[in-house]
């Protein structure tokens, strides 16, 4: 299902990658994954904002087993579609992770800048465990600190946006996944 194209304009010049219909079979089978590799309550979902918040709120209701929830903040993009390298932490959450599993949900794996700067961060916190799961992974990161455990899609080295992603904050409602092309003029 595609949703009608002539409604919004800025939707020229997108070609879409993953269909919704696509996305949701694969986030719930990553809820079924995540319910079976997890065997205890004490777990917390992470979720960095603001690219996993439309994945996090599918994920989390395919997850049938107790677990809390948080977001992190961090930044490294700007205006661009290529990543500063340089990544801030725009909010950290006062969420105890000690004795907790934590589970660090991202949208889209690219550099690795932003999931080796987190996996460092929260390494100092003491969690029982720490895991990651993303939604997509380029498999161009040179050297990540932690390999996702859970990925939904190894996807295209494209610049992607929709279900979350952004390009300049814009795009993040489309419900499916696309690849920005250049548009000429
Ligand atoms: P990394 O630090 O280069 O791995 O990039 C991680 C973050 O940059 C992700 O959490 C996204 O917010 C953003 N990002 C990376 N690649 C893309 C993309 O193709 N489209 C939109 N955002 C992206
Ligand atoms: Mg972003």
């Amino acid at each position: 299902m595609q949703p009608e194209k002539n409604t919004l304009t800025e939707w020229h010049g997108i070609d879409v990658v993953y269909q919704p219909d696509v996305i949701a079979r694969r986030v719930r089978e990553l809820g079924e994954e995540i319910t079976e590799y997890y065997d205890t309550e004490e777990l917390l979902l992470l979720g960095t904002l603001k690219g996993s918040f439309m994945f996090m709120a599918d994920l989390v209701r395919s997850i049938s087993r107790a677990h809390l929830l948080e977001f992190i903040v961090a930044a490294s993009y700007g205006k661009g579609v290529t990543s500063s390298g340089h990544v801030r932490l725009l909010y950290d959450p006062q969420a105890v992770f000690e004795g907790k599993h934590v589970l660090l949900i991202e949208d889209i794996v690219d550099s690795g800048a932003t999931l080796n700067r987190l996996v460092r961060l929260l390494r100092t916190r003491d969690p029982l465990s720490l895991e990651i799961c993303t939604l997509l992974h380029k498999h161009v990161a040179p050297n990540l600190m932690l390999e996702p455990r859970f990925v939904g899609f190894d996807a295209p080295a494209d610049f992607l946006i929709g279900y979350g992603l952004d390009f300049a904050e814009q795009y993040r409602h489309l419900p499916f996944i696309g690849s920005l092309q250049e548009v000429d003029g």
